[in-house]
């Protein structure tokens, strides 16, 4: 089984994500706020590149069906309903609605994507159920880390490196590309200290800056949120919904 790890979703080319499973990671905060909207009950996610795109989306929704939810920039758009916390998804708001989701770099990651043979939301929050999946299926795999502003982020790589680090305990034969090692070798030496490790990182500082440090507490919370997220046809679900 392949595993590679890719710092922004630039550079990824088309042909590798042929017959390869994608996991997509934006654990600062768009992959977590996704799955805590997943695992509070919402019906769907639907990822969307441009604001405007949200709200001609919502035009087929009955009103209350749907929010609109997102950020720019880490702020909250002008008349959403939700911003891009995932303290604010909890299931009193988000049960059984479709969210039209935008944001900076998350969302984009995740539509760049859609030539991998499944594609699957990752972050700390739900690392050991996205290694056991990727370990029933054994197909190889491309980490794609959404990274900041085309930058690469290292909190998205050291996520790649927590479930490479659960999988290499439950698939013998695992290869891994040299970003794979370095990513692994990170969160290995984190020793648990996520904050530790990143707390100079440039996302991190931002959200901080921002006074969302509870956010930050929350996304770096290993398994806070166990649930295996699908993008699929345009729209997320959890595997379970998908299955049904
Ligand atoms: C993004 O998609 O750019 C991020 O999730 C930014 C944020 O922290 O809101």
């Amino acid at each position: 089984m392949k595993l590679n790890v890719y710092a922004t979703p630039d550079s990824v080319s088309d042909k590798a994500l042929k017959d390869k499973n994608a996991v997509v990671i934006d654990v600062l905060r768009a992959t977590s706020t996704i799955l805590a909207a997943l695992i509070n009950g919402c019906r769907e996610v639907i990822p969307a590149i441009e604001i405007e795109e949200v709200i001609n989306m919502s035009k087929n929704y009955e009103k209350d069906a749907y929010l609109l939810c997102g950020e720019r920039n880490i702020d909250g758009i002008d008349g959403f309903h939700l911003s891009n916390s995932p303290l604010e998804y909890t299931a009193d708001k988000v049960l059984d609605k479709t969210l039209l989701f935008t944001t900076t770099n998350g969302t984009k990651a995740i539509r760049k994507v859609v030539d991998a043979r499944e594609v699957i939301m990752c972050s700390i929050t739900n690392v050991d159920v996205v290694a056991e999946h990727l370990a029933r299926q054994k197909r190889d795999t491309a980490f794609v880390c959404a990274g900041t502003d085309g930058q690469f982020s290292m909190d998205d790589v050291i996520t790649a490196g927590a479930v490479i680090s659960r999988l290499s305990e439950m698939v013998d034969d695992l290869e891994l590309s040299d970003l794979a090692v370095v990513a692994e070798f990170l969160y290995r030496n984190s020793k648990g200290n996520l904050h530790g490790l990143l707390e100079n990182s440039t996302h991190y500082k931002r959200l901080m800056a921002k006074g969302l440090k509870a956010d930050i507490d929350y996304c770096l919370t290993l398994n806070a949120a166990p649930v295996v997220g699908i993008f699929k046809d345009g729209v997320i679900r959890t595997l379970e919904k998908m299955q049904e």
